[in-house]
């Protein structure tokens, strides 16, 4: 089996709230993966560690070369939600895909737009970021995170403040990636969902990742 992210014991802790101990998982292409755990229990720090943008004090995260980037600890083709990204509130949801799409320029206007409304948005709006609903914001973030066509998903808490109908949008997006050989690791406190889309789940206990399947 290809494992796409392994982490390698791996210690982590804060001013001495230890998080993490000798803490190992292996996540394999094409799965989707549910993390689990208490709040604080470290599932939003695992992800940074995983992205590169907190380093473990101690042990190794390995990612498949196939995703490291030339000159970033951010893996390449990988889409993440993690806590808010930083938008600009002034402009519309569109105008703020377009400028992250500027950065790499893989994606065409029409691309965003699908996109938008791939997730529920309507990509005509001109409402402000700023004064977008909890649940616009989080489409927004899938948006972003899903709208390079990235191959590895970090999805932390993907259907926060989502309604009904949404949810359901959006899992069923997620088991159409999984289908075509997406993998994703996402965080929830709902347990219909980690039920219904995990493949496997690890737990955070003990400052271990317990693999529960
Ligand atoms: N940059 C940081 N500096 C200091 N402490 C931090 C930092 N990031 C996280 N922590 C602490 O690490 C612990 C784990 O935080 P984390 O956000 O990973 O929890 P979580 O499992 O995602 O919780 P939740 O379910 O509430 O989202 C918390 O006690 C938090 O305060
Ligand atoms: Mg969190």
């Amino acid at each position: 089996m290809l494992s796409i992210i392994q982490l390698d014991k791996i210690d982590k802790s804060f001013r001495g709230n230890l998080l993490f101990e000798q803490a190992s998982a292996s996540f394999e292409s094409g799965r989707i993966y549910g993390i689990i755990g208490h709040n604080g229990a470290g599932k939003s720090v695992l992800f940074k560690m995983i992205c590169g943008f907190i380093k473990p004090d101690r042990g190794l995260i390995h990612i498949d070369p196939k995703y490291r980037a030339k000159r970033s600890s951010f893996p390449r083709n990988f889409g993440v939600i993690i806590d808010r990204p930083g938008y600009i509130p002034g402009r519309s949801g569109f105008d703020n895909l377009k400028k992250l799409a500027d950065i790499q320029r893989i994606i065409t206007d029409k691309e965003i737009t699908d996109v938008m409304q791939r997730v529920g948005l309507d990509p005509e709006s001109k409402q402000k970021v700023k004064h977008y609903s909890l649940g616009m914001k989080q489409k927004l973030a899938l948006a972003q995170a899903i709208m390079e066509n990235q191959e590895v998903l970090l999805l932390d808490e993907p259907f926060n403040g989502l309604d009904q109908a949404s949810v359901s949008n959006i899992r069923d997006m997620m088991l159409e990636y999984k289908k075509v050989g997406k993998t994703i690791l996402l965080t929830s406190h709902n347990k219909e969902d980690i039920d219904l889309l995990s493949d496997h789940v690890y737990q955070i206990n003990q400052r271990k990742l317990d693999q529960l399947y």
